[in-house]
């Protein structure tokens, strides 16, 4: 029995990758597999989602995330609304759960919330009867970035046990790195952070890392090398002296990759700041850059998610 037969995903939210077991999060990786080639084909629309709302609320911007839970959405034959913070009530000084409350009173059957501030798509969630997705909650996780992440290295590795990962730049800020942290440690990949000490949370080696400040001796014989940006919205004064010498010490360049394994893969979540953190030619590198394929795979895995979260609101409402 493959995975996708066998194992059941017991939550009703996806908050996070804390908490999924390995088998849950195969379940979501390989179902998303099906969902590459339904992108891929001429006619993308399928009727799962029929007659469901998906109301996308984003309370932070974004390109990449809103746009391919929307098309994901969409492609499953969904109704999907987005609503930014920008223009909703919020500006005239609704509170979250107000929010919230309003459009659970709509019957949405999927919301798919991104926030500044972590923890706040969990209380949203203990609010609301519909599935909730965390789309980013501050510095907390941001698992369908994570998931994705994930699909793009199995499918050019096979596997993601016994790799060797290294997540470098802005740990600190970095939803993306804590999701990534709890996902590939759980599926048998070995993680290394490198930062700036100015840029690495305390007890970060709790998180089953190995720590480094050094991008050399961190990068030394990777599998993976996956790249930050300097989240400068969320800091409150100055974390690095300047971004020239950041770029020196942090980028990625070819000189740095020189100690990664010679078929090192390259990753970044987007946006790129180009001359920050990584050098441009680096990004575009064909070969080496998974940078554009993270980006497709976001959709597939934001499909799967839709799919195994409202299956769960099926059999609900079956029960009831
Ligand atoms: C990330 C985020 O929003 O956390 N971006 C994304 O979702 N692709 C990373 C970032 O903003 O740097």
């Amino acid at each position: 029995m493959t995975a996708a037969t066998s194992v059941r995903f017991a939550h009703r939210h996806l908050l996070g990758v804390e908490g999924l077991s390995p088998d849950e999060i195969t379940l979501l990786l390989d179902l998303s597999e099906s969902y590459i080639k339904q992108s891929r084909a001429a006619d993308k629309k399928a009727t799962l989602l029929r007659g469901r709302t998906i109301i996308n609320l984003f309370f932070e911007s974004s390109t990449r995330t809103r746009t391919s839970f929307e098309l994901a959405g969409k492609r499953l034959g969904g109704d999907v609304i987005n609503m930014s913070a920008e223009v909703s009530s919020v500006k005239k000084g609704e509170t979250l759960i107000d929010t919230a409350m309003t459009l659970n009173a709509m019957h949405p059957d999927v919301l798919v919330v991104r926030h500044p501030d972590s923890g706040a798509v969990k209380l949203l969630s203990e609010k609301v009867n519909c599935a909730v997705i965390n789309a980013g909650d501050g510095t907390h996780e941001h698992p369908t970035q994570a998931l994705l992440d994930a699909l793009a290295i199995r499918r050019r590795r096979g596997s993601l046990q016994g790799l060797t990962v290294a997540i470098c730049g802005d740990i600190m800020h970095s939803r993306v790195a804590r999701s990534n942290i709890h996902l590939l440690t759980a599926m048998g990949a070995r993680v290394r952070v490198v930062a700036p000490p100015t840029l690495l949370p305390a007890c970060i080696d709790r998180m089953g890392v190995e720590v480094f400040t050094d991008m050399r001796a961190g990068l030394r014989d990777c599998d993976i090398v996956m790249m930050l940006r300097l989240q400068t919205e969320r800091m409150q004064g100055s974390f690095v002296p300047s971004i020239r010498e950041y770029f020196r010490f942090y980028g990625l360049d070819y000189a740095k990759l020189e100690v990664a394994k010679p078929d090192a893969l390259i990753m970044h979540p987007g946006p790129m700041n180009r001359g920050v953190e990584i050098d441009s030619e680096v990004a575009d590198d064909i070969d080496r850059s998974l940078i554009r394929e993270q980006v497709e795979m976001g959709v597939a895995v934001r499909m799967a998610c839709l799919d195994i979260l409202t299956r769960n609101l099926q059999s609900n409402e079956a029960a009831t």
